[in-house]
């Protein structure tokens, strides 16, 4: 298996100018030695800009957007392209994120529409999937997590697929401090890659990282790692304090 692990952090709406260049000057000397797993930052729009500034010409770390809308320009008040993204140096973008989908109401087809323009300008989509608890309890996690997977990747090829990452967060271990057992969510990525598998090629499936995402914390992000399918985390509370952090991103799976 020659997935390189990727530790991605999701700050949401945390951090301004000063609070994120603090944690960079604390943060980055401290994973400069780091070269077996990839670092993602995804700091708020505000503070994107200051962030690609401050890793350029760093090899180990990268910088994402939570958000994007898939225009790359118009009439669209309140929203960011994706050639805004590219043009301060953002490599990847978070998108369909529990909050996006619940808070503010974006659905299957929109999160759909932004993986594929986020992938013709060479930003890495990090798609996330994931049920609420009532869905769990019913029973419909798989079917749940299979909508969401076919409106995020309906439009995207076999070449495109291979530039992108999917991140798995079970919306009722967000932010709650209940993260899923090892166990509970290696079955869901397990579930992911298969699915992958049969609509793309084997290999593809493969090669593809499966982040997990939920209350991942120092305390349980090892377990979580050992799993199989399991190829990094999507980190937000604990992603906050760069000594946190550090910690986690270095925890062997
Ligand atoms: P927490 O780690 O704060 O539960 O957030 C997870 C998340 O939503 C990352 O995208």
């Amino acid at each position: 298996m020659s997935r390189k692990p990727l530790m991605a952090a999701n700050w949401k709406m945390y951090k301004t100018l000063g609070e994120t260049r603090e944690f960079f000057e604390a943060f980055l000397p401290k994973i400069k030695d780091i070269e077996d797993r990839d670092i993602v930052i995804a700091p708020p729009f505000t503070a994107l800009a200051l962030s690609c500034e401050l890793v350029r010409g760093l090899d180990n770390i990268r910088i994402a957007a939570q958000n994007m809308f898939h225009e790359d320009e118009g009439a669209y008040t309140g929203e960011i392209s994706p050639l805004m993204l590219k043009d301060i140096g953002v490599e990847l973008v978070i998108l369909g994120h529990s909050e996006r989908r619940h808070i503010f109401g974006e659905g299957d087809e929109l999160i759909g529409k932004k993986v594929q323009a986020a992938l013709k300008h060479g930003l890495m989509p990090i798609l996330c999937v994931g049920e609420r608890l009532e869905e769990r309890e019913q029973g419909l996690t798989q079917r749940v997590v299979e909508t969401q997977l076919q409106g995020g990747l309906k439009q995207v090829s076999n070449g495109e697929v291979e530039n992108l990452v999917i991140a798995y967060e079970p919306v009722w271990a967000i932010g709650t401090g209940k993260t899923a057992t090892p166990e509970l969510a290696q079955e869901v990525h397990q579930f992911i890659r298969e699915w992958i598998c049969k609509k793309f090629t084997s290999t593809i499936a493969e090669n593809l990282r499966i982040l997990y995402g939920g209350s991942v914390k120092l305390a349980n992000v090892a377990g979580l790692m050992a799993q199989p399918d399991i190829d990094g985390a999507l980190v937000g509370g604990a992603s906050l304090k760069a000594g946190d952090f550090e910690k986690i991103v270095r925890i062997e799976g």
